[in-house]
């Protein structure tokens, strides 16, 4: 592939009306490239696009797709529409997902399939087009955003942590089977970024909020890292600890 500037680069990011995804679309704008926002919420998203444009003024090109990832067969000719829209995309940001509490044994089996339904069916429906995508260009980036709990079974997150280990083993493995493709996979796994995609956010530990998330996002996306954490200090160094945590430790906090 003929290396381009940021200028003519192209992300595609699912999820960007909010949070972590609305995060990311400004650091991108403010960084000079095109760009393609998806999510459910139309109305919201126009008006990301239109602050975007105002907070960066020479920002290139925003072009907006509705996308609901939970709709498995439409994933595809939605992006590809937007994939046009913006003559070609060079990296694809596979953030939508959604968490809430599920106990097992609690009759939570719909809100479990939800969570799997979006952050697993979703997030592979999402790569699945982009890669068909880089492969008619011969080549791009895919980023999937999992989660440090796809490292740890909590409890409560069952549904959660099982859809981004999920998620992260399908990354894992889309990786090698691409390797020979120019289409590089970068895996991010967040620790708590103050969103709205729980309650009482602020009072996790090391919480950062979503705008300097997207600031080390953006910075290891250029440097097409496989595998990142967010924010890198501490847990980067304290990511050996996750799925080793005994239980006896859950079970004082529960
Ligand atoms: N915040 C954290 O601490 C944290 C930690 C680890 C991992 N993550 C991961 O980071 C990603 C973003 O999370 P966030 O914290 O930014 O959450 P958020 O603030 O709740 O935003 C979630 C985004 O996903 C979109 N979305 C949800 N369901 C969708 C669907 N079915 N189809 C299309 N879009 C959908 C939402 O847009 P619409 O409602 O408009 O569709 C919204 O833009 C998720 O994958 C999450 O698991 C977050």
């Amino acid at each position: 592939m003929v290396a381009k500037t940021h200028q003519q680069k192209a992300v595609v990011i699912t999820g960007a009306s909010a949070g972590i995804g609305r995060a990311l679309a400004f650091e991108f704008a403010a960084r000079g490239y095109k760009l393609g926002l998806t999510a459910r919420r139309m109305e919201v998203l126009e008006r990301v696009r239109d602050e975007i444009r105002t907070t960066h003024p020479l920002a290139q090109s925003i072009e907006l797709q509705r996308l609901d990832v939970d709709a498995t067969k439409m994933v595809g000719p939605a992006l590809h529409a937007l994939f046009a829209a913006l003559g070609g995309a060079d990296i694809v940001v596979v953030n939508a997902g959604i968490n809430e509490p599920t106990f097992v044994g609690k009759g939570h089996l719909t809100k479990q399939t939800n969570i799997i339904q979006t952050n697993v069916i979703g997030a592979i429906a999402t790569v699945d087009a982009a890669v068909e995508h880089f492969l008619t260009r011969g080549g791009g980036q895919i980023v999937g955003i999992s989660s440090l709990a796809s490292l740890q079974g909590i409890p409560g997150q069952g549904a959660y942590c099982a859809s981004k280990a999920a998620f992260s083993m399908f990354l894992d493995s889309a990786r090698v089977e691409l390797r020979a493709k120019s289409i590089s996979i970068t895996k991010i796994l967040p620790g708590f970024i103050l969103t709205e995609i729980a309650p009482n956010m602020h009072k996790y530990p090391f919480v950062v909020s979503a705008d300097k998330a997207a600031r080390e996002i953006v910075s290891l996306i250029e440097r097409r890292v496989r595998n990142g954490v967010v924010p890198h200090f501490p847990w980067w160094w304290m990511r050996p600890v996750f799925g080793h945590i005994p239980d006896w430790v859950w079970a004082k906090m529960m």
